[in-house]
């Protein structure tokens, strides 16, 4: 299994290109079971991730094609082609799902589709329990029946979906995409109401406008469909991702570097940025994106909320940022019960963190040391990278296949930008 070993004590300093975001890659690859046409998606991130919803999306019938384009810069990004002439298999299976619980978002593309779906349940997994019931009572409330056996869900609509309206009791990014794609393909109106308000969710609907989709209200919390008899092929750009951004900017603060980081846009990273701004972080939007330096940082307090609230999964990373800071902080997390699985591990590393409830207590300090380290997420893993640019002496950071499922070369943009980092296979 590979580990990275970093030496700390380098400030970050040059530029770091941002990749293409993976929360929003995953629903618009699943966006493309709902069309016979091709669906092409430009500026996918090459990540773990994304492979495991490819072969989820092969075994149900999509013909996948790639190819590498150069951008207007003389960077290289990839187009994926998605093409489902029939869906060959309606079952999503446990081996499949299990790797990844964003797999359940092919279940309304399948029954707006095919009147039918065989769902495995994702599971628990590390950061909650995570289950999936607004999912299901959405659907059920445009008409699906479901059942649930044998860890399975069978959602039923052998006459189609029925426009309806959903009122969230509380915001789900996942459902309120997952229900965008099934209402689209359903008969007459659906409400989403408290719908998630996340960038990823607005460039879901964006793709599914230009297949043909009548969406309205993406971005705000209610959305409304008009459901049409089918939709067709179309071609989009991937927004960026504005969580690799954030997690850059942050490691740039903790190492007090300065980096420019090209496609980061401060729009979708409001709240993020007033935060740095508010502990001593340098940001300035630049032609080609966000400028980020830092002489120095103090605490700040930050509690995470949906968006356009501080994201629930940059909350590990400016924890870390904030250990290295002068002063002290509260981190409160609001999204998931179990996500503080960092705090053991920073702590190894000298941090002085202390948890109450759904609050960690962080008092910095400039005296963080390198140790051995794992984490059990991927947000928790590269919280674990920032301290490590920050500590005295070597960290090895284990369990990679974490980063792997949504950092894009973590280790050589790092490198890129004067860290010692690397990779060691073992
Ligand atoms: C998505 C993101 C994830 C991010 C999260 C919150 C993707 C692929 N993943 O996850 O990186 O951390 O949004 O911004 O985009 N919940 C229920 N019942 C449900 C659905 C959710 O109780 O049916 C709960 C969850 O346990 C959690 C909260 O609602 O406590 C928010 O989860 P949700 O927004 O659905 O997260 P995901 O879509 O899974």
């Amino acid at each position: 299994m590979d580990r990275i070993r970093i030496r700390g004590g380098r400030r970050l300093t040059g530029t770091i290109r941002i990749a293409g975001a993976k929360n929003a890659a995953l629903p618009l690859m699943a966006a493309g079971l709902l069309t016979d046409e091709t669906l092409e998606l430009r500026n996918l991130p090459l990540l773990s991730d994304i492979d495991t919803l490819s072969n989820l999306l092969v075994q149900h019938g999509v013909t996948l094609t790639m190819r590498s384009v150069n951008e207007e810069d003389g960077h290289r990004s990839r187009v994926f082609g998605l093409t489902t002439p029939d869906i060959t298999s309606t079952t999503a299976p446990y081996d499949l799902v299990r790797k990844m619980r964003a797999s359940v978002l092919v279940l309304g593309p399948l029954v707006a589709r095919c009147g039918f779906a065989k769902v495995s349940l994702p599971g628990g997994c590390a950061i909650g329990t995570r289950p999936v019931d607004l999912h299901l009572k959405g659907l059920q409330a445009m008409g699906a029946e479901i059942e649930l056996e044998s860890g399975y869900v069978l959602a039923r609509a052998p006459q189609g979906l029925q426009g309806g309206e959903v009122v969230f009791p509380f915001v789900s990014v996942g459902a309120t995409e997952n229900l965008l794609m099934a209402a689209a393909l359903a008969k007459g109106e659906t409400r989403l109401v408290n719908a998630a308000r996340e960038p990823e969710v607005t460039d879901l609907a964006r793709c599914l406008t230009a297949m043909g989709a009548q969406i309205e209200g993406a971005g705000t919390d209610v959305i409304t469909v008009q459901g049409v008899d089918r939709l067709r092929g179309a071609a989009h750009d991937v927004i960026a991702d504005r969580i690799e951004a954030g997690t850059y900017a942050m490691a740039v603060a903790a190492s007090r570097g300065e980096v420019e980081l090209i496609g980061a846009r401060t729009d979708s990273m409001t709240t993020v940025f007033d935060h740095m701004a508010e502990a001593g972080v340098r940001i300035a939007q630049t032609e080609r994106g966000v400028a980020v330096s830092a002489d120095w940082v103090r605490g700040v307090d930050v509690m995470t909320e949906p968006f356009p609230g501080f994201p629930t999964d940059l909350q590990a990373q400016i924890m870390a940022m904030l250990a290295t800071a002068d002063g002290a902080s509260m981190v409160t997390e609001t999204i998931f019960e179990n996500r503080f699985m960092h705090v053991p591990e920073l702590m190894r590393m000298g941090a002085n963190i202390n948890l109450h409830g759904r609050s960690a207590m962080v008092r910095g300090s400039q005296d963080l040391t390198g140790a051995e380290v794992m984490a059990t997420d991927l947000r928790a893993s590269v919280s674990l990278v920032i301290a490590a640019l920050a500590a005295k002496g070597d960290t090895v950071v284990n369990r990679v296949y974490h980063l792997d499922r949504g950092y894009e070369r973590l280790e050589e943009k790092l490198a890129a930008c004067g860290a010692d980092i690397e990779r060691v296979s073992s």
